[in-house]
């Protein structure tokens, strides 16, 4: 049985989550190695990590570096292997975002989001690729419903987000003969993360921005933990080159929720 609700699902496995000292990737962290896993943690903030190290307990290592520097990522990569013996799952769930109109973002603006969300998705998954194609393995990145749907005031991470999925595909193509299996899950509004701490209008009430999701309801990061085990697990074994959308059917509206704020 290959079932997503078996526990142990992930025994014997070693993940590496970028982005796990908060929000979805802490979330996605905890899970997997709830599932059996160990897992490496990577972020900028010591801090951040060590909080969900100290979650996860023994199983857990900790390796601050920014996504943006292969080496850094490379000797991370190299040090949760040693550290647990191996590498089978990747997630990339790191990323930077803010609200800004394209007429006033700077250049360096746009390129800091497209350098740490699809450039960092890069750095990491070919960093794992040695250890990943030893006995096969599986790559999730987490991308955003701004891939889908023409989103205001969110330029740089659409282009970024729609840069990883993209890239999946063609990871998906070239490394399926290894036995890596390369996906993607696009969260739409998911409460109490950073994400919507920063990107829900202001102003809005959570009610208004309720409403605008089909289901009527912003998604959970229990949720989004749920595709990632579904996809890193052998019940998506036929599974790669996809990206699931996991968005209460906002992105089926079209344009982005945030319209009105253009004036
Ligand atoms: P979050 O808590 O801010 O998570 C982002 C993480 O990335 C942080 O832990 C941050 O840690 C890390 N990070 C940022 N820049 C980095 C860099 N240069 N190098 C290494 N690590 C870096 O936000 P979240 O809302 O949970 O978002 C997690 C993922 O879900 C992101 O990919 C986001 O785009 C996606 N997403 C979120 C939502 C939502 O509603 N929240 C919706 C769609 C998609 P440090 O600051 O310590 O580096
Ligand atoms: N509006 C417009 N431009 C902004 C901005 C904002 N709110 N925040 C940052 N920028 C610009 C800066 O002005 C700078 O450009 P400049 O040199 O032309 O002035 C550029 O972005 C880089 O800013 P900096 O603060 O040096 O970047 P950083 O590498 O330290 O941080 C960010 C990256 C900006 C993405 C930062 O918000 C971050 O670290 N985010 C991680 C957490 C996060 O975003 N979580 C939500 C995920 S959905």
């Amino acid at each position: 049985m290959s079932s997503v609700f078996v526990s142990g699902l992930l025994a014997g496995k070693v993940a590496f989550v970028t982005g796990g000292g908060s929000g979805i990737g802490a979330g996605i962290a905890m899970r997997l190695a709830a599932q059996g896993a160990r897992v490496g943690l990577l972020g900028r903030k010591r801090d951040k990590l060590d909080r969900t190290a100290a979650a996860i307990g023994d199983a857990a290592s900790v390796h601050a570096a920014d996504v943006r520097d292969y080496e850094a990522v490379s000797a991370a990569i190299e040090a949760c292997a040693a550290a647990h013996g191996r590498l089978d799952i990747v997630v990339n769930s790191a990323a930077g975002n803010f609200l800004a109109p394209a007429a006033a973002l700077s250049a360096n603006g746009f390129r800091s989001v497209i350098d740490i969300d699809l450039c960092g998705t890069f750095n990491v998954s070919r960093a794992a690729f040695a250890h990943l194609s030893k006995q096969g393995g599986s790559i999730v990145s987490i991308t955003a419903t701004q891939a889908h749907v023409a989103t205001p005031l969110q330029c740089h991470a659409g282009a970024a987000k729609a840069g990883i999925e993209k890239l999946t595909r063609d990871l998906a193509l070239e490394w399926s003969r290894f036995g890596i299996r390369v996906n993607a899950v696009a969260p739409g509004p998911i409460e109490g993360t950073e994400g919507m701490a920063r990107l829900a209008p202001p102003g809005a009430s959570e009610e208004a921005l309720r409403r605008r999701v089909p289901l009527g309801r912003w998604g959970t990061i229990d949720e989004i933990c749920d595709a990632v085990v579904f996809l890193v697990s052998p019940s998506g074994a036929f599974i790669t080159g996809s990206t699931l959308l996991i968005d209460g059917g906002t992105s089926l509206l079209g344009p982005g929720p945030f319209l009105d704020l253009l004036g």
